[in-house]
């Protein structure tokens, strides 16, 4: 993987959706998605371009919402905020794995233990991960990498939470699947990439 060059410079687009009845009614504000937005200004030097979209735990508004995200808005990463539970409305990974063609396990499987270590609800989220890959993508808009979804649960404590223990990992992920070259703040964490 080369570093960046002056050309590559072009903000990565950065997809954030909070999956919430409440907040999509406007019963209450949507704090999981601004915080998404200030934990990504914090960790990334490299230029970002923040979309963020909120919506109701229905399956096919949440998969339109990551489609659109994915394809028409060319992100390169897209970070879910809630719906990741048991009770019957919530469906996010559902909807994150059927618009998205890899599932990628380690994600939650790390999300959930380092969560553990703050609440023992945290085994109630089924969180996960997948990549919509650019072969997937449909329509004229439609862009030449593939996009990595992540879920967070919908606790706005567990943002930094679980990012904090995912976000070393997503550079090269995102590397791997053709998008932008990210760099991350180096007095937080460096973002690890294997020698190849
Ligand atoms: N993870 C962290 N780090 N902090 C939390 O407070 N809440 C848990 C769990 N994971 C929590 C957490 C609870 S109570 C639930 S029900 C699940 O996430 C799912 O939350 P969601 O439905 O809002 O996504």
């Amino acid at each position: 993987m080369t570093e960046p060059t002056p050309s590559d410079s072009q903000a990565a687009r950065i997809g954030i959706l909070t999956v919430s009845d409440r907040a999509a009614r406007g019963d209450y504000e949507d704090r999981g998605g601004p915080a998404i937005r200030e934990y990504l200004r914090e960790v990334l030097e490299s230029p970002f371009e923040p979309v963020a979209m909120v919506v109701e735990d229905e399956q096919r508004l949440i998969e339109a919402a990551l489609e659109a995200l994915c394809d028409r808005e060319a992100c390169c990463l897209v970070v879910t905020t809630g719906g990741t539970g048991p009770a019957e409305r919530d469906v996010t990974p559902e909807a994150t794995l059927a618009v998205c063609d890899k599932e990628m396990p380690g994600f939650g499987e790390l999300m959930r233990t380092v969560s553990l270590r703050a609440v023992p609800t945290a085994i109630l989220s089924r969180q996960t991960a997948a990549v919509r890959s650019a072969a997937v993508k449909t329509g004229e808009e439609a862009v030449g990498h593939g996009t990595l979804v992540v879920n967070l649960p919908g606790q706005p404590k567990a943002i930094a939470e679980c990012l904090d223990a995912v976000f070393p990992a997503i550079p090269y992920c995102i590397d791997l699947i053709g998008g932008p070259y990210l760099v991350t703040n180096e007095k937080r964490w460096r973002a690890f990439r294997p020698r190849r």
